[in-house]
């Protein structure tokens, strides 16, 4: 059962290969990436390293040949091209007779969600369904480890988490969870046609994250809930551009100021307010908590703070 990664160079997609190797032979696993020298310790270990861009339709048929079922990892260019390059890895793949897509969506999604990192999942799970090929949808949660890695030591520098989220929850998610349900449904067998809301132990609001980091760093640090116009006129005050066609080159952070808000606005009305025990019952063992994840990055929230 040959399968097939995509985005295999990136964080999401060298983890799922490091775990496919432990399940499947290596010359079984395709992976695919823009940049197949960074994978060069992978073809070494018998794993088939292929060029493969979405950008260019054409490098996908022999991308793809052999392929059976398929991890399409949904790429970085949120709010840009991502839609276009979903279409072109769907149309592929449905041309080399793959016969499974498992695709990393987003919990909460659909037409009603007001952030605009979803408008994207939404249309891609749409082709997906159109497209005749069985499809898996992992709707990953927000990753626990970007809260403890960059938001809470991000906030311990600063002395408070400024936030439009109010006290909507979300069950953050560590993206190892992620990838090992991932992994999962591309290497066991009967999970077409299924979607899975891949989430952490708990639903947590910000507030509730910033409570965790003053335990854990022994540091004040306040929750300073704002609106929406607040939160983005801190980010117009920053830098950070609001739309992502204004150009993120110059962007102290690499999302831009209306996606953001959006996603803060989608919390606080309820649309990720998303629990389930998908991860234990595709993995065997309970999701990781955001107090585990940030033990693991003590070292990050000490220094900040
Ligand atoms: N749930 C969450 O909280 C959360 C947070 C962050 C991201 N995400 C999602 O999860 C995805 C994976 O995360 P990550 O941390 O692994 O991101 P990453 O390291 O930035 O990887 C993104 C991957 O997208 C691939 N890609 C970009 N443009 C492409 C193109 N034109 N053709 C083919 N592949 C292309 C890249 O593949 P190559 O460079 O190998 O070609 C890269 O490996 C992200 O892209 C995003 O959609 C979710």
């Amino acid at each position: 059962m040959s399968i097939i990664v995509t985005g295999a160079s990136g964080n999401f997609g060298r983890k799922a290969a490091d775990l496919l190797l432990d399940k499947v032979p290596a010359s079984e696993l395709i992976l695919i990436t823009r940049r197949p020298a960074a994978l060069a310790a992978y073809a070494e270990r018998g794993a088939q390293v292929r060029y493969g861009d979405f950008d260019e339709p054409a490098s996908l048929a022999a991308a793809f040949a052999g392929g059976q079922r398929m991890l399409l990892i949904s790429t970085d260019q949120v709010g840009g091209e991502r839609l276009r390059q979903h279409r072109a890895a769907i149309d592929a793949a449905v041309a080399a007779g793959v016969q499974q897509i498992a695709y990393t969506s987003f919990i909460g999604v659909g037409p009603d969600n007001p952030a605009i990192s979803t408008v994207e999942h939404t249309a891609t799970e749409a082709m997906l369904r159109a497209c005749g090929v069985p499809y898996t949808f992992l709707r990953d949660s927000q990753y626990a480890d970007a809260i403890a890695q960059f938001a809470l030591p991000g906030a311990l520098a600063m002395g408070a988490w400024m936030s439009s989220a109010g006290d909507g929850r979300i069950a953050l998610v560590a993206r190892e969870d992620c990838v090992a349900c991932a992994v999962a449904v591309v290497s066991t067998p009967g999970h077409e046609n299924k979607i899975y809301d891949i989430t952490g132990p708990e639903l947590l609001s910000y507030r509730d994250c910033v409570a965790l980091a003053v335990e854990l760093s022994g540091r004040p640090l306040a929750y300073d809930a704002v609106t929406d116009e607040q939160k983005l006129a801190f980010f117009d005050s920053i830098g950070v551009p609001r739309r992502i066609e204004d150009g993120m080159e110059n962007s102290p952070i690499p999302w831009p100021g209306e996606e953001m808000v959006s996603f803060e606005r989608a919390i606080r009305e309820g649309h990720f307010a998303v629990l389930s025990d998908h991860v234990e019952r595709l993995t065997g063992r309970k999701p990781k908590s955001l107090r585990q994840v940030c033990m693991e990055n003590i070292d990050k929230l000490r220094l900040a703070a």
